[in-house]
């Protein structure tokens, strides 16, 4: 039982045929009865030193890594397999009283209907609300955080709020039904406690954003707006593998972290130049701030506990994605261990991003302009009632960013005058204040693989000797030396970054190489010390964390977050206090949105946007983007733009009628340099 195709690099993403083997194999290992699920499956990574080595036609050793559960017993266990060798290699049970649980699955939400719907306590108090058509009631799986509540250690819990769907087209979220929340052993299969706080009315109103007549007839005023690459994109695509311009990159897709990128390279002069070794969104939450008895408990961590790359969506050309893209399906695993093929789950594609660079000189009569583009690899993924787009951007000066989009639909409650933890979206709705915060694990590969990190802020300088008119300025340069020194939070007054340097790669000024971190700032995680999702989620009350790459260092809130205590992940990772000054470092960035719901929310978000720029600070020894051609368009001719001595030039070797027509004025030029892509640009940058 051995794969039957080779992998074409370590770091493949696993294909339905391996994920099957893999099923194979542990089956064979006697670890699969009917009543097993896989919590997890996915490649187990080689070593960095053993990728870093290999060459085509080295002999790989394909692992895979399962963690399955046992939904008769609640007996959990993470499993090793070897499809190589056909074997299992390991298999250790996991501690569910102290290690927590494995992560929520699809299964679940119908478990959850069938265990309240058969509980006499949970349909009385249904009842109570006025509602007794049980077909129309939604009970949500909701991840139940971890408060030391007695009875519940080691449990298989989740808590369930529900909602209301009138008819199969009505949106439930519109019609919460709160002061009611049921505990739920998905094991036991029982509700273990029911809190009936409080009866407070279901709204009624139905606001679905799909049906024309709650949104009325659409709008008239747009034409057409087409992305046209009559030669095709600029990347080529081979197996898992990405060239753009001067880009190197490889994408996986892992069932829990989603989209993730491996050897993210710049090809500098004919020098390909690694940047990062591995860029992934590792962890986040979604903590609510409503303290009433039936929500306190409320803190969504959707990777670690609803594996958000199982979430993913099937992305449509023309709606999702503009222009010329291409698609890679993705392989992920049933709970029953077969493969299942998401198709079109990440976009690729090309953007035109405004301008890079442009000068109109007043001596030379020069003007010169060159267009910015990114390459952009992105995947959206549904978690219940919201929606997460990822999207990483490379540019052509070197620059990489991460957008994280937040939409779909807000969780709801009935509005209740005077709440000070909600905001009033409707009438009869409510949306509890909620932040989401994500983590980003960088494994940083600047130039090399010995790293270090410097703290840069902005600092005034005293009136005084040498600043005697007190107009001086300068920055601080602190290098953090050890993971304990490295626990830090942004400062955008200061304009502080945190540039991850080569010591032992100089650019043409002798200065150490660097890309610089530069974080957005927003606030951290607002729940007070002593609070159960601060333990949990610690990674969530700083901006940045730096460790030492270790391979099992993974996951910045831990491994098995559900029903986790606390303290796993980048908490017990910086206690060990290594040293991060010159070497294979990991850095670690919090960032995200506190959530004040607004009516505009509402019944469907438009995108709340948040992330992080990553840019080289003299990795590159001048504008890496000096060799752009001049014209990228047709529209765009050489000097057409200019003004000054260069218009009147160039003005003469065009003739008139490079200004002539409605379709090639300037009018045009005016809307596609101030059109959105610029706008947005602005946003976050
Ligand atoms: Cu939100």
């Amino acid at each position: 039982m051995q794969a039957s195709v080779t992998p074409r690099h370590p770091l493949a993403r696993l294909t339905a045929d391996e994920i099957d083997v893999a099923r194979q194999i542990i089956t064979a290992g006697g670890l699969v009865t009917d009543s097993t699920r896989f919590a997890y499956l996915g490649l187990a990574e080689p070593s960095k030193d053993e990728v870093l080595a290999y060459t085509p036609g080295t002999p790989i050793d394909r692992r895979v890594r399962a963690v399955l559960l046992d939904v008769a017993t609640g007996a959990a266990h993470v499993v090793i397999a070897s499809l190589t060798k056909g074997t299992v290699e390991q298999v250790e049970p996991i501690d569910t009283r102290t290690q927590g649980q494995p992560a929520i699955m699809d299964d679940d939400l119908i478990t959850v209907d069938e265990i309240v719907k058969s509980d006499p306590e949970w349909v009385a108090a249904m009842a109570k609300r006025g509602l007794t058509d049980l077909d129309k009631i939604r009970p949500c799986p909701l991840s139940p955080g971890e408060f030391g509540f007695p009875g519940e250690e080691g449990r298989r819990l989740l808590r369930v709020l529900s909602f209301v769907q009138n008819r199969p087209e009505d949106h439930p979220w519109a019609h919460p039904v709160d002061g009611v929340v049921a505990y739920v052993d998905l094991i036991e299969r029982k509700v273990v406690k029911l809190i009936d706080h409080r009866v407070l009315p279901v709204p009624q109103r139905e606001h679905n954003h799909d049906d024309p007549a709650y949104t009325g007839p659409p709008r008239t005023t747009l034409k057409p707006l087409d992305i046209v690459q009559p030669e095709g994109p600029s990347f080529t695509v081979d197996g898992d593998e990405i060239s753009w311009d001067h880009w190197r990159l490889r994408i996986g897709f892992d069932a829990r972290e989603g989209l993730v990128l491996y050897q993210i390279r710049y090809v500098d002069n004919g020098r390909e130049r690694p940047i990062i070794y591995r860029a992934s969104v590792g962890e986040m939450v979604v903590p609510y701030g409503d303290p009433s008895p039936t929500r306190f408990w409320q803190s969504y961590f959707d990777i670690g506990e609803y594996l958000i790359g199982q979430q993913v969506n099937s992305l449509e050309l023309g709606c999702d994605c503009l222009g010329e893209i291409y698609y890679f399906d993705a392989v992920l695993p049933t709970t029953r261990g077969e493969p299942r093929v998401v198709k079109n789950a990440i976009c690729l594609h090309e953007e035109d991003f405004g301008v890079l660079w442009k000068h109109t000189d007043i001596f030379t009569g020069s003007s010169e302009v060159r267009r910015q583009r990114r390459l952009v690899v992105s995947y959206f993924a549904t978690i219940g009632n919201y929606d997460y787009g990822f999207y990483w951007y490379f540019y052509l000066d070197g620059t990489i960013q991460l957008e994280v989009k937040a939409t779909g639909v807000i969780f709801t409650a009935p509005h209740i005058p005077g709440n000070p933890y909600a905001s009033q979206i409707t009438d009869e709705i409510a949306g509890p204040f909620h932040q989401h915060l994500y983590n980003v694990r960088l494994d940083m590969m600047v130039d090399g693989l010995t790293n270090a990190v410097e703290e840069i802020d902005a600092v005034r300088v005293r009136t005084g000797p040498g600043n005697e008119y007190g107009n001086a300025f300068t920055r601080s340069v602190t290098r953090l030396r050890r993971e304990s020194e490295a626990v830090r939070d942004a400062h955008p007054g200061a304009s502080r970054v945190w540039k991850i340097i080569n010591p032992n790669s100089r650019n043409a000024v002798g200065q150490p190489v660097g890309y610089a971190l530069i974080p957005q700032g927003g606030p951290l995680l607002l729940a007070d010390e002593g609070s159960s999702v601060r333990r949990r989620g610690a990674f969530a009350t700083h901006h940045l964390w730096v460790t030492r790459y270790h391979p099992d260092e993974r996951y910045p809130a831990g491994e098995f977050i559900n029903a986790n205590p606390g303290g796993a992940g980048l908490p017990a990772y910086v206690a060990q206090d290594r040293s991060i000054d010159g070497e294979d470092i990991v850095v670690w960035h919090t960032f995200g949105i506190t959530h004040f719901p607004r009516p505009e929310d509402w019944p469907v978000m438009p995108v709340d946007c948040c992330g992080f720029t990553l840019k080289p600070i003299g990795f590159f020894d001048r504008n890496p983007a000096l060799d752009l051609p001049a014209v990228t368009s047709t529209h765009c001719r050489p000097g057409h733009h200019g003004s000054g001595h260069a218009g009147h030039e160039h003005g003469r070797h065009d003739g008139g009628h490079a200004h002539a027509g409605p379709e090639h004025g300037g009018h045009e030029h005016g809307g596609h340099e101030h059109g959105g892509h610029e706008h947005s640009g602005h946003e976050h940058s």
